[in-house]
């Protein structure tokens, strides 16, 4: 595994030739992304601490079935709090860049953990949404109503079809990932030639062993991230820095 430092700012990523011309003779790329992508939008990641109100909470506390459960308006504050933020941001140059990747590969598959759209704002199209969307609401007793995210009224919504309170469209802790979305996942990771984790920690279950699927079926395996993960010595590639510079870098790469 060739381990490199990027060294911020201001120097450009160093890729090895036999990367770069491995990428270039591929035609099916897989990418599992995670918060660390949104991060230079000014999204703070899902393991960094809290701020304001939701400081004395850990995300653990909020994100799962039982907190919507015993408060479901502390949930949704938390998550409008978490939807208004991603708002306020754009996609950096690191998710444009993917935008950039997905054109240059006949078979691209976007795999995120993010919620928070910006991929989709960026212009990715071909993405799987292991985790869910901020902008999506959808009944809790799955009845099936699903519907972009409306402005919270004063009470929670609830379903018009059964009366059960909606929720955010994403995944909480304890939850199944969405079938259709995981076997997309699946598909890509058995198909790929090359599998990018990007700009996440590698701690949750079963995006987490995506990467490392890939590698056992004979995908090369790049990890980009600020810092090392679980994943870092078992990637062919590590890349430890910004993903916003080092993939806008990896395109020039391709490029020249
Ligand atoms: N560029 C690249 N990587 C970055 C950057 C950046 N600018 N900033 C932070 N990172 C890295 C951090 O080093 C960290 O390893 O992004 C990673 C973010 O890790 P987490 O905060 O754990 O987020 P993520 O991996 O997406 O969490 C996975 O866990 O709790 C669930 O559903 C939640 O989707 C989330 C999942």
């Amino acid at each position: 595994m060739d381990y490199f430092r990027v060294i911020l700012g201001f120097m450009t990523t160093i890729f090895p030739s036999e990367l770069i011309s491995y990428l270039r003779a591929s035609t099916r790329v897989a990418v599992l992304t995670g918060a660390g992508v949104s991060q230079e939008s000014g999204l703070r990641t899902f393991r960094d601490a809290q701020v304001g109100i939701w400081a004395q909470y850990k995300p653990e506390d909020l994100a799962t079935p039982q907190a919507f459960e015993r408060n479901p308006r502390l949930v949704w504050d938390f998550y409008t709090t978490r939807r208004e933020g991603a708002g306020q941001t754009e996609p950096n140059a690191g998710h444009l860049a993917l935008v950039e990747l997905e054109r240059r590969f006949a078979q691209f598959s976007l795999i995120t953990q993010n919620i928070d759209g910006l991929h989709q704002r960026a212009g990715s199209r071909t993405l799987i949404e292991l985790h869910g969307n901020l902008r999506r609401i959808r009944c809790s007793q799955g009845c099936g109503i699903l519907a972009e995210w409306v402005e919270l009224p004063e009470s929670v919504p609830t379903c018009p079809k059964c009366g059960a309170p909606l929720r955010p469209d994403v995944i909480w802790f304890g939850e199944q990932l969405p079938p259709a979305e995981l076997e997309a996942a699946i598909k890509a990771v058995n198909t790929c030639q090359a599998f990018f984790s990007i700009g996440t920690s590698g701690l949750v279950q079963p995006a987490a062993s995506l990467a490392f699927a890939a590698r056992s079926r004979g995908a090369v395996l790049v990890e980009i991230n600020y810092d090392p993960t679980p994943l870092t010595e078992h990637a062919d590639y590590a890349f430890h820095g910004k993903s916003g510079e080092i993939l806008p870098d990896l395109v020039k790469a391709l490029e020249e």
